[in-house]
């Protein structure tokens, strides 16, 4: 089966850089990535790189490369599916919010949306790609709604989940440690390996049944959440007796049995990812009455949640048991550094907390938008959007949102935070200048030697 055209639905975090090295990588294949909103769309076909919807280091480089060659951005759906050859589905797959699995099963309308439109367009055969995270069986779905609605055209359906983090997405896809692809059809399979081949090593691309590769995703996301939330519950115990984490995590980390990656105590882990892949295993679990198993991961967030109003109770009780009418600086809203997503992030949380308690939080984060930090507080529907306006307010840099802060505290590990004039931002903070770092990013005894009175996770 020789691929001419690739199409992908859904233009986000996974399918906007995922296609962009696809396309890069194979110059003879055209590569068209489809959305259904308009604005992003626009977006990606921003003459300004620094424009573009998704931030990501390396980014700008590879759509320069390929944008307009073999890569397209269009809004063009119905036209972009009839003309494939292969089709990623891309789309969200948020946990739902609503009936049955509220809360925890993810919400599988837009997969399934996707799925209808494309039997409905398809006039020759094509192959589909399942990119999205989604819960085991999902592939079974999409092939039986297509072999049900479509015009007994031959579809074949492969699982092929994304591994790339955020922030390190362009590396990620260029050396990635494996490229699973599940199927039954031999010829399918082979022909999405050579669209890896072009420039992953053979013996990374892996093969197995549909629904390994389905479960293999949540349950490598798993694995990497339960590192974190490990960790994280080590971290309190550390405060608690006076070892420190990081040194606990270096020592065990030696161990090539352990590892060492992973282990970074923080104020809790966030994305896009792990919380909803750990709450699908749950549901998966559940629905199977492997209640042991669904009971046995569901720790893993409430550790996560814990870590979280741990830290804005450490902040509280610091302060003197109040922070009403105080302003709190926050460095950092992103879940992670190098990215402008902030989907899950801790900071939404430990602010609502915060704001609970009537603080007055101040802002500063290098990627995010103004607007998506309130969109965040807003979902959350704690308080009214004109109350978010009230307490918290968005700042340009460090130092005004540190302006008149009684303390300051560390949400994201952005690398320009250590090199922050730390002399200067004591002149302008209340005394005493209360730091908390959520993600031991700075060094806590220069901190102190300048008179901060400094609280970092797990020490
Ligand atoms: C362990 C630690 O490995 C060692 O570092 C520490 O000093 C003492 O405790 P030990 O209990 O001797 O060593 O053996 P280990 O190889 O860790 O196995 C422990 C148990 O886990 C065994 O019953 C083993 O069969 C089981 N195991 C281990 C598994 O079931 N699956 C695995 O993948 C690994
Ligand atoms: C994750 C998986 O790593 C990736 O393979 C999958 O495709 C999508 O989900 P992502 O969520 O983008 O990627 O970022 P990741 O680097 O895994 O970080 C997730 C969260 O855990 C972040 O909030 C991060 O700050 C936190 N984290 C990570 C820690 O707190 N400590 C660590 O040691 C590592
Ligand atoms: P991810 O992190 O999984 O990439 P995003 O939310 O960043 O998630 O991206 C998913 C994209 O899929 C969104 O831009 C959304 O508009 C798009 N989308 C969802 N359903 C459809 C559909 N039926 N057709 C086209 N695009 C869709």
């Amino acid at each position: 089966m020789e691929i001419k055209k690739i199409t992908c639905i859904g233009a986000g975090y996974v399918g906007g850089p995922t296609m962009s090295v696809i396309a890069q990588k194979n110059p003879h294949i055209q590569v068209t990535v489809v959305d259904l909103n308009a604005q992003r769309i626009a977006d990606w076909n921003q003459e300004d790189l620094s424009l573009l919807p998704v931030y990501e280091p390396g980014l700008d480089a590879v759509v320069a490369e390929a944008r307009g060659r073999n890569l397209f951005f269009s809004t063009e759906v119905e036209k972009a599916i009839h003309e494939a050859d292969m089709i990623f589905i891309s789309v969200n797959t948020p946990t739902k919010t609503y009936g049955k699995g509220k809360g925890q099963a993810a919400d599988l309308k837009f997969i399934e949306l996707c799925a209808r439109q494309i039997a409905d367009v398809s006039e020759s055969a094509k192959i589909i790609v399942e990119k999205s995270t989604i819960p085991v069986r999902t592939a079974a779905t999409i092939k039986n709604i297509l072999d049900h609605t479509g015009k007994g055209i031959q579809f074949h359906v492969l699982s092929n989940p994304e591994f790339l983090a955020e922030g390190t997405a362009i590396a990620d896809l260029h050396n990635p440690d494996r490229i699973l692809i599940g199927g039954e059809d031999a010829d399918a399979i082979q022909a999405l390996k050579k669209i890896y081949e072009a420039w992953v090593p053979a013996e990374r691309v892996i093969s197995t049944n549909l629904w390994s590769s389905e479960l293999s995703k949540l349950v490598a996301n798993a694995f990497l959440a339960q590192r974190v939330s490990s960790i994280n519950s080590i971290s309190e115990l550390c405060e608690a007796t006076g070892a420190n984490v990081d040194e606990v995590a270096h020592a065990i980390g030696q161990d090539s049995r352990i590892g060492s990656k992973f282990l970074k105590a923080s104020v809790g882990f966030g994305g896009s990812c792990f919380q909803k892949d750990l709450l699908n295993l749950v549901y998966i679990a559940r629905s199977y009455n492997l209640h042991a198993v669904a009971d046995y991961w569901e720790q893993v967030i409430k550790i996560n949640d814990h870590q979280k109003s741990r830290f804005a109770e450490k902040i509280i009780q610091t302060m003197y048991n109040t922070v009403n009418g105080k302003k709190i600086a926050f460095l950092g809203w992103a879940f992670k550094k190098n990215t402008n997503d902030t989907r899950e992030s801790a900071a939404i949380y430990v602010a609502d907390h915060l704001l609970e308690e009537q603080a007055n939080i101040a802002v500063f984060d290098p990627k995010v938008r103004e607007e998506q930090i309130y969109e965040d507080l807003d979902y959350l529907a704690t308080r009214s959007n004109d109350e978010n306006r009230a307490l918290l307010q968005v700042q340009d840099d460090a130092y005004a949102a540190a302006d008149g802060a009684h303390g300051l505290a560390i949400l994201t590990e952005w690398d320009e935070f250590k090199e922050l004039d730390w002399a200067k931002i004591k002149t302008v903070m209340k005394k005493p200048a209360f730091i908390f770092d959520g993600r031991k990013l700075l060094d806590g005894k220069k901190l102190q030697e300048l008179g901060f009175v400094y609280y970092a996770i797990g020490e």
